[in-house]
């Protein structure tokens, strides 16, 4: 019997062991897998024609840059170079001082996204590695501005600089193309370093203080007034919007059925990203599209373009004074969050004008954690209040403000695998 019992622990033992072994190299020949792969990325440099000087190293130590390799280098050592790289970088990850200088250049590598993006250098390139001065004559940009962005640029990681005072793309600056189909950065680096969000930014200090909005003191206006005086600005805005709806719906799809509906007014809907993501789920729904005259002008074309214009009515409006009417689903996303409990209750309060009684409000967002834990949405809250008179909630406080309204919290529904703490978050709700 003792023996048994003791064969018995040895086994879970051994076990326990063997799975303990085969986590951690699992883990080893994922790292070492992940470490092929950027090795691989970076080979894309070796397409280029060869250097005759080697750029030289290019990493600066206050900044999160990486050093070049000779371009014939061969598939074996950018291996062991990328691996000592990457080593390299994750000790100085590891550095306290280092870490916290970077946080402070943060906005020096912001800016330099929002100018690469603003000049178009990804499309320039995109054909292949080009010149100072072959870029600056397509840019205007001066050609020394533009040799100190470029190599500033290269040391973030963004360009390759093939041979002295030649430049290619990387597999990171080409996010920053202008390429709609391959989900583009390029939209968001431009409407996150112009006016409308940098200077309010620009003010954090005055808006943690005073606990009040900057856009006011920055803009002359809030944000929407400021956006409906600029349309360029509004239309980098509503694009980047428009990329963010279409990740979320389709995150919230995969999870969150639709089939019962039939008409969806989606308020404050922007460009209509979301809308016709619901649509395509249920093709026997139609929807109405509803948001700023200016925000809705600008989605007709491409509601004509993506096949949708015949299922959509578009209506631009204030959504403070009205809302359409006749929907059996609205929806309102990212939309609360833009505004305090009172103007919240005004958007809410006319929704349930519109609506019928028994009728279904899905208010999306992502709500702050019920108990505080580090979580990316704490830095929209701040975003929220230093450029907007917004904030985050939790899902309870979605819940108290929506039965002041009128709206029964039916079910929540986690749009998980989005790898943020705080999932895109469907609240049903039934109009009361
Ligand atoms: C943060 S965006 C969210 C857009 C869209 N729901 C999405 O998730 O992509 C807020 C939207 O509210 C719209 N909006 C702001 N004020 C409005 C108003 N008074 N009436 C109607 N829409 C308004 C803006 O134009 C913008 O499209």
């Amino acid at each position: 019997m003792a023996d048994r019992r003791s064969l018995a622990v040895g086994v879970t033992l051994g076990l326990l062991w063997v799975s303990r072994v085969g986590l951690w190299l699992s883990g080893a020949v994922a790292q070492v897998m992940s470490i092929w792969a950027a090795a691989t990325a970076d080979g894309a440099i070796g397409r280029l024609q060869v250097a005759s000087k080697p750029a030289p190293p290019s990493a600066h130590p206050d900044m999160p840059g990486r050093v070049l390799l000779p371009l014939r280098a061969s598939r074996g050592f950018r291996f062991c170079f990328a691996c000592l790289q990457k080593l390299r970088h994750a000790l100085r990850q590891r550095q306290p001082r280092d870490q916290v200088i970077q946080m402070i250049n943060g906005y020096w590598v912001s800016q330099i996204c929002g100018t690469v993006a603003r000049l178009g250098l990804a499309d320039h390139l995109a054909g292949g590695p080009a010149t100072i001065g072959e870029l600056a004559a397509v840019t205007s940009a001066s050609p020394d501005g533009l040799c100190r962005l470029l190599r500033a640029g290269t040391t973030i990681g963004l360009f390759a600089e093939a041979d002295t005072g030649r430049f290619m793309l990387t597999p990171l600056g080409a996010q920053l193309r202008d390429d709609e189909a391959a989900g583009s950065l390029r939209d968001r680096a431009i409407a996150l370093t112009a006016p409308a969000h940098w200077l309010p930014w620009g003010l954090l200090f005055d808006a943690v203080v005073s606990g009040e909005s900057q856009a006011n003191a920055a803009l002359g206006m809030d944000a929407w007034a400021y956006y409906a005086r600029h349309p360029g600005e509004s239309a980098h805005f509503a694009r980047t919007m428009s990329d963010i709806s279409a990740q979320a719906s389709r995150a919230v799809l995969r999870c969150w059925d639709v089939a019962r509906f039939r008409r969806i007014v989606d308020v404050g809907g922007s460009r209509g990203h979301l809308l016709t993501g619901l649509l395509d789920a249920e093709p026997q729904a139609t929807g109405v599209l509803f948001d700023r005259p200016e925000v809705v002008e600008g989605a007709r074309a491409e509601l004509a373009a993506s096949g949708h214009a015949g299922r959509v009515d578009i209506v631009g409006g204030d959504f403070f004074e009205q809302v359409p009417s006749g929907g059996d689903l609205y929806v309102l996303k990212s939309v609360l969050h833009d505004w305090d409990d009172e103007r919240a209750l005004q958007i809410l309060g006319n929704i349930h004008r519109a609506a019928q009684p028994g009728s279904t409000l899905a208010v999306i967002e992502r709500p702050l954690p019920s108990r505080p834990s580090p979580s990316y949405i704490h830095l929209e809250n701040l975003l929220m209040l230093v450029e907007l008179k917004g904030r985050e909630r939790t899902i309870e406080d979605y819940a108290s403000l929506l039965r002041r309204a009128g709206f029964r919290l039916q079910r929540t529904i986690a749009a998980t695998g989005s790898g943020l703490r705080s999932p895109w978050t469907v609240m049903e709700t039934i109009r009361q």
